[in-house]
């Protein structure tokens, strides 16, 4: 054993957290650490939190006390994430055992701050220095298939429920030329694919390297020119910045996915003006038929809310009508969570416990019946899958098809290629297949 020093980072949360843990992780390889193996004690812990719903911090609290080592002994310990950001030093008052909190946009001083721990500080850094972390960051040098790429940050929209804009602040777009080299040295990494992340990502706006002014569609018209890249999605959508230049892409260029993440929240339009929306149940479907008129063949997934302050049996109904409507093929669904500091944690008509339940029980079926029928839809099918990891029987692997959805095949074939797939059959969750010889594929 050499004495380099270990690291874990675990990310809770949203697909940008995943993004933040992997550059906390270049970080930390850049000065010399190591990830710390399956079962192997780390020197240093990464918690890389999220505070989208309740009990988050609690959640984070119980986290750092598991671990303490049956010695007594402890790793050094980062609080990172929008838990670190909301708490700040408050976290360290209430767990000694936390050295270090950072919150998402000053992530970039971390290997710093751990320094500091080693002259026996407890430093805490919450600061949100506009855009400078992304350049205080090392190139990307390997990746897998499938990356992440953040090209916007934080959220102007305030919708009432939401912590995003207090915790990842104010919306930021990186500039061109940062997230075209960086999709350039993910491609040359290994990465087939490349998902532009942003809280708001349709919100994103650059200036291409000849001084054209414009939106997502040209920054995934650029990126679909790089060679090597196969497929490009994006995420996650805000139904009032989707402009008509995005739509078309949709049906222009076959490197985008058809799948589109595109939450609604909820069904009725009294609700949606007291999350502050800023779009209504018609403007929101509208926009989902623009959409299928470019490419009829889209996924559309979605966000839900249930139980948002005020909502009626009959408001729910409306959101049940409004997943029908939509023809989710997915969707991702919650129970409203006050949090704190948010204008719809102080409004009246918070709903019961158990209304919510129920709530939220039947818009689970709903939407598990339509994913189910969607990826029904899929048997017979022949279609690219981009494997990416390996399955639990030998010889199996698991890849996405370009709807999103989990494929198992058996293959000899590796991590990262794309191969031809017949579709057989289809489970809620997932989809199985044989893979198509290679002559009878062309
Ligand atoms: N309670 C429940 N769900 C929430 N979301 C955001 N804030 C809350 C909250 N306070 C959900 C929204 C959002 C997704 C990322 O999390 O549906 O789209
Ligand atoms: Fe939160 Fe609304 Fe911004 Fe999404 S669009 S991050 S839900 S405030």
């Amino acid at each position: 054993m050499t004495d380099t020093k270990t690291y874990r980072i675990k990310s809770f949360g949203c697909q940008m957290n995943v993004y933040d843990g992997e550059r906390m992780g270049e970080l930390l390889d850049e000065k010399g650490m190591r990830a710390a193996e399956d079962g192997e004690d780390a020197d240093l812990v990464v918690l890389n939190t999220c505070h989208i719903r309740e009990k988050a911090a609690e959640k984070a609290y119980s986290d750092v006390g598991r671990l303490k080592r049956e010695d007594g002994s402890r790793p050094t310990i980062a609080l990172a994430g929008c838990v670190a950001q909301a708490e700040g030093a408050e976290a360290q008052r209430r767990s000694k055992m936390i050295d270090v909190v950072v919150g998402p946009q000053a992530y970039h001083r971390l290997p710093d701050l751990v320094a500091q721990v080693e002259k026996g500080e407890r430093p805490v850094d919450t600061d949100m220095p506009a855009i400078s972390k992304f350049d205080a960051m090392p190139k990307r040098r390997k990746s897998g298939p499938s990356a992440f790429l953040t090209v916007a940050e934080g959220c102007d929209k305030f919708c009432t429920y939401c912590v995003v804009p207090y915790t990842r602040g104010a919306e930021i777009s990186r500039p061109w030329a940062d997230i075209v080299d960086e999709a350039h040295a993910l491609v040359d990494g290994g990465a087939k694919e490349i998902t532009l992340l942003g809280q708001n990502v349709s919100a994103w706006r650059g200036e291409n390297e000849k001084g054209q002014d414009g939106g997502l569609e040209l920054l995934v018209r650029a990126l679909a020119r790089i060679d090597g890249l196969e497929r490009i999605r994006y995420t996650t959508s805000h139904p009032a910045d989707m402009d008509e230049g995005l739509i078309a892409a949709h049906g222009e260029v076959d490197k985008l996915m058809p799948y589109l993440h595109l939450p609604v929240q909820a069904g009725s339009d009294r609700i949606l003006k007291a999350m502050n929306r800023h779009h209504t149940v018609e403007s929101y479907l509208r926009l989902v038929e623009r959409f299928r008129e470019a490419r009829p063949d889209l996924a559309i997934s979605g966000d839900f809310i249930v139980g948002f302050p005020g909502e009626s049996d009959a408001e729910f109904e409306e959101t049940l009508q409004v997943v029908r409507d939509a023809r989710y093929a997915s969707a991702f669904s919650f129970k409203y969570s006050p949090r704190p500091g948010t204008p719809a944690a102080d409004m009246d008509g918070q709903v019961p416990e158990e209304v919510m339940n129920e709530r939220l029980q039947r818009l689970q079926a709903q939407l598990a019946e339509q994913s189910l029928a969607f990826n029904r839809s899929k048997i017979g099918a022949t279609m690219d899958v981009l494997i990416d990891r390996k399955g639990r029987l030998p010889g199996q692997m698991i890849g996405k098809s370009p709807w999103l959805q989990s494929v198992f095949a058996e293959t000899d074939a590796q991590i990262g290629d794309i191969l031809t797939v017949d579709i057989l059959d289809a489970l809620p969750n997932s989809l199985a297949g044989i893979i198509r010889p290679k002559e009878a594929a062309a």
